[in-house]
C-alpha cells in the first residue's frame, strides 16, 4: 500500500477494505501499477445515499448561511494540512506533475476561502414597486441536492468548485468522480466526513463511485437531483443535456474546449513562449482550457516556430512527483491511443510534425509534447484530443485570426498576445473572441477561482467558481409585500366589483 494513502487516512477505509466482489484498480498512470483495488457503490448504496442527502437538505436549507460557511472553513483547514500529501495523490493516481498538483489543492482552498465569504453575500435586490406602498424585492433560496460529476483531470479543485458553493447556499452535494481519480476523491471525502462528525454537521457532502451504468442513468435522470453540474465531453455533455431538460432539471455543463492563442507581430516573446508551453504541455495537455490550436503572424513565423521548437526540446518528461520534470503521462493506454490515432489523421490531411510526436518507449503513459503545422478546418483540428499536442498555423491578418480562432465548435478559453492596443481591444470586443475565457498577454489555461469559469457553444452552458456563479446553486424568487389598504393592481388594471 503506497505511504500517502496512510498519510491521508483511507487505507483503511471502507472503500479500500469492505469485502465485494466488484473491487476496481484504480493505476498510476506513470507505471501502469496497481495503486489500489476500490469498493464501488451499490445500487442500495446509492438510493440510500440519495435519500439521506435529501433529509439531511431539509434540515441544512434553514442553517444560516455563515454557519454553513464555517463547515467549509473546516474543512479547508484540514485541506491546508494536508496539502502536500494530497498534491502527491494527485500526481500519483492522475500523473499531474507536482508543482501543478499543489497548484490544484491551492485552488481548493482558494475556492473555501471564496465561498466563506460568499456565505455571507447571496445578496438579493430590493426593487421599486410601481404601486404605492408596496415593497418588492428577490431573494435566493436554496436548490435542493446537487450532484457533481467530475473528471479525472481536475479531481479535487472541480469539485471544490460546486461543492462549496452549493453547501453555503443550503444545497446538499453527491459527489460523483472519474473512477481513475477514485482515490482523490476518496480522500477528499474522507477529510469532509471527519469535519462533519467532528463537528456535528449533518451528511452535507457524499460520495458514490457506481459499480453499475444503471446507477450513473439515474443520478442523471433522478428528479431528486435538482441541480446537475457535468465536466466532461461534449459527446456525453451532449446526452446528458438533453436527459436532464426532458426532467426540466437545472444543469451546468463544462465541455470539451479548442483554445487558441493568436500571437501577432508586437508580441513580447519572451511572455507568450513560456505561456504557449504551459498552457499546451501543462497536465499533459489533458486540461480543457489546454492551448491546442496557435496563430502566428506570418512576419514573426519563421522564428517563433524555431524559439518553441528549442523550448520544447527542454521539457522534462517523467515522473511526476519528481520535481525535475515538467509534464507526467497522460491519463492511461486509451488516451494514448487517441493521441496516436490524432496524429495519423493530422498526417493524412497533410500535416507536418515540426516536434514531437510519438509514444514514449518506457512504462506508463508518456507521449512527446508535439508541435503539427495545420489548417483550422481541418476536422482533427476542429476536435479536442486530450493530448499535448498543439496545432500551428499562420495568418497575415488580425481580423482573420480571430474569425479562425473562433471557427471551431467549442468556446472555453482563448489567449492573445500583442503589444498593439487596438488589437487587444478588438480581441476583447464584441467583434473579437466567442469564448467564455478571453485573456491577453497570458495563456488560455490556469484561470484564477475569482472568475466565472465557462464556456460557449458546445463548451457547454453556465459558470463556476467565481463572481455570481453562486446564483446557478439557488433558485430567485420575487416577493411583494403589500401594506397599504387597498388591493391596486400592476399595469393599473380596474377589477371592480
Ligand atoms: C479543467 O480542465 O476542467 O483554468 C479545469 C484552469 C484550471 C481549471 C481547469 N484552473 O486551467
Amino acid at each position: 500500500m503506497n505511504k500517502v494513502l496512510e498519510a491521508l487516512n483511507i487505507d483503511q477505509s471502507p472503500w479500500l477494505t469492505k469485502k465485494s466482489n466488484q473491487k476496481f484498480a484504480t493505476e498510476n498512470p506513470s507505471t501502469g501499477d496497481v495503486i489500489a483495488e476500490i469498493v464501488p457503490t451499490t445500487c442500495d448504496e446509492y438510493l440510500a445515499i440519495l435519500d439521506k442527502s435529501q433529509t439531511t437538505f431539509l434540515l441544512w436549507r434553514m442553517v444560516p448561511a455563515p454557519k454553513r460557511g464555517e463547515l467549509v472553513r473546516l474543512i479547508a483547514e484540514k485541506v491546508r494540512a494536508k496539502k502536500n500529501e494530497l498534491a502527491e495523490l494527485i500526481g500519483l493516481e492522475v500523473g499531474k506533475s507536482f508543482q501543478e498538483a499543489l497548484g490544484e489543492v491551492q485552488e481548493v482552498i482558494d475556492m473555501a476561502d471564496f465561498a466563506i465569504g460568499q456565505a455571507r453575500m447571496l445578496y438579493g435586490k430590493t426593487l421599486h414597486s410601481e404601486r404605492p406602498l408596496h415593497r418588492m424585492y428577490e431573494q435566493w433560496q436554496p436548490l435542493g441536492v446537487v450532484g457533481v460529476i467530475t473528471a479525472f483531470n481536475f479531481p479535487v479543485a472541480v469539485w471544490a468548485w460546486n461543492a462549496f458553493l452549493a453547501a453555503i447556499c443550503g444545497d446538499t452535494v453527491i459527489w460523483k468522480p472519474s473512477k481513475t481519480a477514485a482515490l482523490c476523491a476518496i480522500a477528499l471525502q474522507k477529510i469532509c466526513d471527519d469535519v462533519m462528525r467532528e463537528h456535528n454537521f449533518p451528511a452535507v457532502f457524499s460520495l458514490i463511485i457506481p459499480e453499475s451504468g444503471a446507477i450513473t442513468d439515474s443520478f442523471v435522470d433522478n428528479k431528486k437531483i435538482a441541480l446537475l453540474s457535468f465536466t466532461g465531453s461534449s459527446a456525453i455533455g451532449r446526452q446528458i443535456n438533453q436527459r436532464v431538460a426532458a426532467r426540466f432539471g437545472k444543469i451546468i455543463l463544462e465541455c470539451s474546449g479548442n483554445n487558441a492563442i493568436i500571437i501577432d507581430e508586437t508580441a513580447d516573446l519572451k511572455l507568450a513562449i513560456p505561456a504557449v508551453l504551459f498552457s499546451a504541455v501543462g497536465t499533459a495537455g489533458q486540461r480543457c482550457t489546454t492551448t491546442r490550436r496557435l496563430f502566428i503572424h506570418e512576419k514573426i513565423y519563421d522564428e517563433l516556430v524555431k524559439n518553441l521548437v528549442s523550448a520544447y526540446e527542454k521539457i522534462k518528461i517523467g515522473d511526476p512527483l519528481d520535481q525535475q520534470n515538467h509534464m507526467g503521462p497522460l491519463i492511461n493506454q486509451q488516451a494514448v491511443v487517441d493521441f496516436e490515432n490524432a496524429l495519423m489523421v493530422a498526417k493524412k490531411s497533410g500535416a507536418k510534425v515540426l516536434y514531437g510526436g510519438k509514444k514514449i518507449n518506457a512504462p506508463g503513459y508518456f507521449v512527446e509534447p508535439t508541435l503539427i503545422a495545420a489548417k483550422n478546418e481541418w476536422d482533427i483540428v476542429q476536435t479536442e484530443t486530450f493530448a499535448p499536442i498543439l496545432y500551428v498555423m499562420k495568418y497575415k491578418d488580425f481580423e482573420t485570426a480571430i474569425e479562425l480562432q473562433n471557427k471551431v465548435p467549442q468556446g472555453l478559453s482563448s489567449a492573445c498576445f500583442t503589444a498593439n492596443l487596438k488589437q487587444a481591444e478588438l480581441f476583447l470586443s464584441a467583434r473579437g473572441s466567442d469564448c467564455g475565457i478571453a485573456n491577453i498577454n497570458m495563456g488560455t489555461s490556469g484561470a484564477e477561482i475569482g472568475g466565472a469559469f465557462g464556456g460557449e457553444k458546445e463548451t457547454g452552458s453556465g459558470r463556476e467558481a467565481g463572481s455570481d456563479a453562486w446564483q446557478q446553486y439557488m433558485r430567485r424568487q420575487t416577493n411583494m409585500i403589500n401594506w397599504s389598504n387597498e388591493l391596486p393592481l400592476a399595469q393599473g388594471i380596474k377589477f371592480d366589483v
